[in-house]
């Protein structure tokens, strides 16, 4: 019998109410600048306004736009905007946002090769590519024992780094009998609050996560971790994982990965790698020191969707030996067995991931790649260094200000010379003004303004506009 009646919407519908949306989105980018950065909305403010109860009969599309435009707006942070420089970015491109539509329009779960043979290949083969973009060691391609795999964020690719380790160190039994309290975990204390989860989440109990000392560019120091390790050794412990990072989140210091990496090697421990937001820096020849010492590392991240105009969410996790990977995250139900799996012949991404499935994450990062070419790339992760270099120069000059860490990549640490007090005050006074958004860290215990510049739309008339408030708002705050 004739199905009667639907609510779905049909494709005709779907065409013009998806025209509707594109252009809202094409709208709210071109006149991003307008809005506050930040959001003002108070706690509870933008639940108050929307209805107690779910829509019993359905509700036009432009109703629901509406809402977005009236409701929800007032309640976003633009981190789109060009004047976000908070955190670290997490910038998006047209290109990017029509591969994720297509990737929910194709709507496929890509768990296993045979679920969709594309979705897997493409990722193998975009992945192969940013190999090659990025001039990543050759140990990470498809083609040997390695590959690299489509993550939702870094926290996962450490997690999986970590179980992978794990299973390293103990010869696979942990995957029999769990931890047995003597593995070992090393990262700087500037490294991601990840690791401490990835180390909680993994059993191994925090009290297995040594901190490391820095030095005064807030690096590691290899020959404290050397000692670390040694001391553990000594006890009876097994170093399991050190995670090295290309570009801390605080200041952007960059870890010395080579001598770290003879340390690990030395002591059999994995080597993890978080350059979750330098990574694309790489993509410029002249910045490709960052990957120094990489081909030590047994795996290593970064994130498009933070500089590489991929929109949230997309990591590239890279393993130069997938076997402990696949030993530690296989797990194979009768409901999975398939020919293709059991012929040896492709790769089953659900094996390289904590879900079991997955979206089609690569047609993104395909279509930026593709839109951009290296050329592209290149041309706008070296315009953003090149602005913060500006920046840079511009608080050196100025008597009022100091730089906090000499300026790496994208990152500007900076302070007024009026202490830690008028420093939140500036930065509470300037994110109120929504003309930008800026966040703080601590260097060395004092309070320091990070200007971080790499979203898609940032050029230098932004990050001069902003400096330019920076010092009239220091200005008008300071006692005369
Ligand atoms: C160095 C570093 N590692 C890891 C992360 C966590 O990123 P994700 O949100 O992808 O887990 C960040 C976030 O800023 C980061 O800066």
């Amino acid at each position: 019998m004739a199905e009667t009646q639907s609510f779905h919407m049909t494709p005709d519908e779907f065409r013009r109410h998806g025209r509707a949306v594109v252009d809202w989105i094409a709208d709210y980018l071109e006149h991003i600048e307008s809005y506050p950065v930040l959001s003002r909305a108070e706690p509870g403010e933008i639940r108050s306004r929307l209805p107690d109860h779910p829509p019993a009969t359905g509700e036009p599309v432009a109703a629901m736009l509406r809402d977005v435009s009236e409701i929800l707006l007032p309640g976003i942070t633009h981190w789109q905007s060009p004047n976000f420089f908070a955190y670290f970015p997490a910038n998006n491109s047209g290109p990017s946002i029509l591969g994720d539509l297509l990737s929910s329009g194709l709507g496929v779960q890509g768990m296993l090769w045979a679920t969709s043979p594309a979705c897997t290949e493409l990722e193998t083969h975009v992945l192969d590519w940013v190999v090659e973009l990025l001039g990543l060691p050759e140990r990470f391609l498809s083609s040997g024992t390695g590959g690299g795999v489509i993550q939702d964020t870094a926290s996962s690719a450490t997690l999986c780094a970590l179980l992978a380790a794990r299973v390293r160190a103990t010869e696979g039994r942990a995957g029999g009998v769990g931890s047995d309290g003597r593995l070992t975990v090393y990262a700087s204390t500037q490294a991601h609050s990840s690791v401490e989860k990835a180390v909680r989440i993994a059993g191994l109990g925090e009290d297995a996560l040594r901190l490391v000392e820095v030095d005064r560019t807030q690096a590691m120091r290899p020959e404290r971790l050397d000692a670390l390790i040694a001391r553990d050794v000594a006890a009876g412990n097994t170093p399991c994982l050190v995670v090295a990072t290309v570009g801390t989140t605080s200041s952007m210091a960059v870890d010395p990965v080579a001598a770290i990496g003879h340390v690990s090697r030395r002591f059999g421990a994995w080597l993890h790698v978080d350059a979750a937001m330098a990574g694309t820096a790489a993509v410029c020849p002249e910045l490709r020191s960052i990957n120094e010492g990489l081909e030590l590392s047994d795996s290593y991240c970064f994130n498009p969707h933070k500089w590489m105009f991929v929109n949230f969410d997309c990591d590239c996790f890279f393993v130069a030996d997938r076997r402990p990977l696949l030993q530690a995250l296989s797990v194979l139900p009768e409901y999975l067995r398939n020919a293709a799996s059991q012929s040896g012949a492709v790769i089953d991404y659900r094996d390289w991931q904590i879900p079991l499935g997955r979206r089609f994450r690569a047609l993104k990062l395909w279509f930026v790649i593709r839109h951009y070419g290296v050329e592209g790339l290149r041309h706008h992760v070296r315009e953003h260094v090149r602005i913060a270099r500006e920046l840079a120069s511009w608080v050196e000059a100025d008597p009022d200000f100091e730089l906090a860490e000499p300026q790496t990549l994208n990152l500007v640490c900076f302070r007024h010379r009026g202490g830690d007090g008028f420093n939140e005050r500036l930065l509470d006074r300037l994110n109120a003004s929504g003309a930008l958004y800026l966040t703080h860290t601590r260097i060395d215990g004092r309070y320091t303004l990070r200007m971080s510049i790499g979203q898609t739309g940032t050029q230098r008339r932004h990050v001069e506009a902003a400096w330019e408030r920076i010092r009239t708002e220091a200005s008008r705050l300071a006692p005369a």
